[in-house]
């Protein structure tokens, strides 16, 4: 039966029942509607409209409903109520019979559906810290493994200057960080509790409703209840930080495929976040990676989508507002896959250090310290630049590396080249001269390793 039956002559077509219908995707939150019943029984008992025994039988057949559909929760998906609130309502019925029918005193299913909601974002969000937290200390355990390994930076994806392994991944821990940071103050905005403010404009019992949310693990109530049973702005900031962890994560994927593809040779994925191809035998695919990158899009659309279907709603609640549940449902456990299987990947990941270094020594990487040199020797950076440009041509001709040419080559370009040139082209030295916050050298590196340790309380 419906919420809703008395002003009715006739039943919903069929049609409509389906498209009006919510179950099928917010049965998920029916735990987080039985715990928020819970909680209204609660506030309905402090105010004399339930007896303390009418409270405490709502109270258990609510937990016992809680462990049935823990038990089967796709049954409830396809039981064909309304929503989950008619769900829990029409089960407590046949369970107490019509002292059921008093929980929805001075309630709302706005209301309520907004302290649902906010229930289930603030677990779900708190399961991808957890995850985004093991995936920092997976970067943290690679970085310190790979101290001695040399990769060549890029920019355009052309060899730029050689960085550390390590810093490359301590990079990524350092947008996790960001990404931590953004979820925590999305929750903080998100802890204050709905419930109590009827359908929008308050209710009519006087109702605790700082004692309520507090039983609802809310910070505090809500201030008003037309922002109340409208206000989504929770979910576009959670779309919205996993959508920028998701840029994060899409970046990582896309730089571990063009380490792993067979021009770079870089690194080796695990078998077991890899797959073959039905027909090439030789084919070892980064499909764990590629799907971290497809995916990306998927979470950015339904953020676009919620902000497109909030935008010019009038207050305060709307059906509109229903759509707003499908793609957070998606978009959190994707995110939270991909933080996984970041995890999986890193995991399982060989460096190639010998290809690393040797991409690195090539691709005159050194040419900005050859540049750098000149400034020492009095010779004016933009100077020193256009020599350094012509001395890259000379290389380039003869197919050698910087400091493989000749001083006599050097010297036909620029006379102040010496012989102490050469031990400042060497790949360690250029590592070794970003000593100040932030570059590539070995201590930076090691401190930043150090800090985010400190952070994360590993030993
Ligand atoms: N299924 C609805 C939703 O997800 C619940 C709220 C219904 N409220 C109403 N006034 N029809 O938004």
């Amino acid at each position: 039966m419906a919420l809703w039956g008395g002003r009715f002559s006739s039943g919903p077509d069929a049609a409509f029942k389906q498209f009006n219908d919510s179950l099928p995707f917010d049965y998920q939150m029916a735990e987080q509607d039985i715990i928020g019943s819970i909680a209204w029984a609660g506030a309905l008992q402090q105010v004399d409209v339930l007896t303390g025994n009418e409270h405490q039988e709502l109270v258990n057949a609510l937990q016992q409903l809680q462990s049935e559909v823990e038990e089967n929760p796709t049954a409830v998906a396809t039981s064909g109520f309304e929503d989950i609130h008619s769900y829990v309502e029409a089960k407590l019925i046949g369970k107490v019979g019509d002292l059921a029918k008093k929980l929805h005193t001075g309630r709302s299913r706005n209301d309520q559906v907004a302290t649902d909601f906010r229930l289930w974002s603030r677990q779900s969000a708190e399961q991808i810290l957890t995850a985004i937290g093991s995936l920092k200390a997976a970067f943290i355990a690679v970085a310190e493994r790979e101290l001695g390994t040399i990769l060549p930076g890029y920019t355009h994806l052309q060899r730029a200057q050689p960085v550390l392994f390590s810093h490359w991944c301590m990079a990524y821990v350092e947008m996790l960080e960001r990404d931590e940071s953004r979820l925590n103050d999305a929750i903080a905005r998100l802890n204050v509790c709905p419930l109590g403010c009827g359908a929008l404009a308050g209710t009519a019992y006087p109702i605790d409703r700082q004692a309520l949310a507090s039983t609802l693990g809310f910070t505090e109530a809500s201030r008003n209840s037309l922002d109340s049973v409208s206000d989504r702005d929770f979910v576009v900031e959670l779309l919205s930080c996993a959508s920028i962890s998701m840029i994060h994560l899409s970046r990582f994927a896309e730089d571990l495929i063009f380490y792993n593809s067979g021009e770079a040779g870089f690194i080796e994925l695990s078998d077991s976040v890899t797959s073959g191809s039905s027909l090439m035998p030789q084919k070892k695919n980064p499909d764990a990676l590629e799907l971290i990158r497809g995916k990306t899009g998927r979470v950015f659309g339904a953020f676009s989508a919620m902000m497109m279907t909030l935008k010019a709603l009038p207050l305060a609640y709307n059906k509109d507002m229903q759509e707003d549940k499908e793609g957070l449902f998606d978009a959190m456990p994707t995110w939270l896959a991909c933080i996984h299987m970041a995890q999986a990947c890193l995991n399982g990941l060989k460096v190639n250090s010998e290809r690393t270094l040797l991409a690195a020594r090539g691709g005159h990487a050194n040419a900005t310290e050859l540049a750098d040199y000149l400034v020492a020797k009095g010779i004016p950076f933009r100077e020193g630049h256009h020599i350094v440009g012509e001395l890259v041509q000379v290389a380039i001709a003869k197919q050698k590396n910087l400091e493989q040419l000749p001083i006599e080559e050097f010297k036909a370009v620029c006379d102040a080249i010496e012989e102490d040139v050469y031990p400042v082209l060497e790949i360690d030295a250029c590592i070794a001269a970003r000593q100040a916050i932030g570059g590539t050298s070995l201590p930076q590196v090691s401190d930043a390793i150090k800090t985010a340790k400190k952070k994360r309380q590993i030993t």
